[in-house]
């Protein structure tokens, strides 16, 4: 069995490491812009080229491949899973049409509403240019979020109270976004975000446990928004803040969508990430994306149970229901390593020294290695996940797994401390009225 990766990040390297570990002993290809040391380590062969058609088609076509996994969202915009699917090659990963329920948000919300799909905040889409039309919304919505409808790496939003106080900094920060396309202006949700991810064929989803990403740069939810700077889950499928129905209320939200994007979009095999808002009115749809979250992905894949391959073939083959897909129940912590200065003014390039972590594993992200030494590029360099019965546990793993590296890196210390859980609990129960 032949298995091509796509992507060059540390969702990539883990997904790399997971398909590694299958019983069926699969040889391993990639195609990374960059040389990722972790999943260069792990393949039979690998191209570095962009992440696209042109490269990826005749890749895949010299080496005989037989299944293959898109890991990042961008080359589902460049149409790859279509190529590859049309080329006879199977793919986890959707095709163009149905994955603009990630790739235009204005796209997500108005399918949403279409059909009923639960959890979907007041929104209105604004076209291009329409700075008079946009001020009127966020006049008569009052507290908003303000999208651009396209990819942005999950740093163009902008919430009020948050990125801007008042409802003149929203209109003109959507203002400026007019200038480039579509704008996405919806009701401000208030509560405690909470990520599920599935694995699906199109019909059959299998749930992965729900898991909580820090978006802000510095301890305390304070500071920038960045891709995530670390995550965890818990012992089971819900985290501590959650009620098992949150979690079933999800879970219904994400089988809809696949079951509504079949009908008007067509089949959706790949991963469906579901971004939620526990509210005092209960669950809402943040937003959906078409593939693992970075990180929340290393919260999952590494205590998936169930053959990684055979997940990969029933998707393939639409018998995703015959499969019994399970995850060990474990708490995981997972931290990020980021360069000085990220997200704003990071140092670049710049070595890292990678010693004992202890029992943390350990994934590569944005770094390249050039003559044996790891570089950062300025994003997300390291991960390190501590695996534990306890979410307290797992974080001293992470911890101690941080001290075993060095460079000009810095991490946020309070994710998975039972200090900010409890915090979380708090929070949740706030927002229930207890
Ligand atoms: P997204 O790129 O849609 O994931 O948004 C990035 C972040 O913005 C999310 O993780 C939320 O923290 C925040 N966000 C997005 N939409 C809303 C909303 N309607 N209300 C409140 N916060 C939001
Ligand atoms: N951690 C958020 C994402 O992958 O979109």
């Amino acid at each position: 069995m032949k298995v091509l990766l796509i992507g060059s990040g540390g969702r990539e390297h883990v997904i790399a490491e997971t398909i590694a570990r299958s019983k069926q002993r699969p040889d391993l290809y990639a195609v990374m812009s960059r040389k990722n040391p972790g999943t260069a380590r792990l393949c039979r062969d690998f191209l570095i080229a962009n992440e696209d058609v042109e490269s990826v088609i005749p890749y895949a076509r010299s080496k005989g491949i037989d299944l293959a996994v898109i890991g990042p969202e961008a080359p589902l915009d460049l149409g790859l899973a279509d190529a590859l699917e049309d080329d006879g090659i199977p793919c986890l990963g959707p095709r163009y049409a149905p994955a603009q329920i990630e790739l235009d948000k204005a796209w997500a919300r108005i399918f949403m509403r279409k059909h009923h799909i639960n959890g979907c905040p007041v929104f209105e889409v604004i076209e291009e240019g329409d700075v008079d039309g946009a001020h009127a919304v966020i006049e008569r919505l009052g507290d908003v979020a303000v999208k651009p409808a396209g990819l942005t790496g999950g740093k163009g939003v902008r919430v009020m109270g948050d990125h801007f106080s008042d409802i003149e900094g929203a209109k003109s920060y959507a203002s400026e976004l007019l200038n480039a396309g579509k704008v996405v202006i919806e009701e401000n949700l208030k509560g405690e975000e909470f990520t599920v991810q599935a694995l699906t064929d199109g019909e059959t989803l299998a749930f992965a446990p729900a898991v909580q990403d820090h978006k802000r740069a510095y301890d305390g939810d304070r500071g920038p928004n960045t891709g995530g700077m670390g995550s965890y889950s818990d012992a089971g499928d819900i985290l501590p803040f959650m009620r098992k129905q949150d979690y079933e209320d999800a879970k219904e939200i994400m089988r809809d969508t696949i079951k509504n994007l079949k009908k008007y979009a067509g089949v959706y095999k790949g991963v469906l990430y579901g971004q939620f808002m526990l509210t005092a009115k209960g669950v809402k749809v943040i937003e959906f994306n078409a593939r693992f979250g970075d990180p929340e992905v290393m919260n999952v894949l590494p205590l998936l149970h169930t053959d990684f391959v055979d997940i990969l073939s029933a998707i393939a083959d639409e018998t995703l229901s015959d499969i019994n897909v399970e995850f060990e129940r474990l708490a995981t912590v997972c931290k990020y390593l980021v360069p000085a200065g990220y997200p704003e003014n990071p140092v670049k390039d710049t070595v890292v020294e990678i010693g004992d972590t202890g029992d943390a594993l350990l994934f590569y992200s944005s770094v390249y290695e050039k003559e044996g030494q790891v570089y950062t590029t300025g994003s997300r360099a390291i991960a390190v996940l501590g695996i534990a019965q306890t979410i307290e546990d797992a974080e001293k793993i992470a911890s101690s797994g941080l001290s075993g590296i060095d460079g000009d890196l810095r991490a946020r210390s309070d994710i998975g401390t039972a200090a900010l859980v409890q915090k979380r609990i708090e929070h949740a129960a706030r927002l229930r009225g207890l």
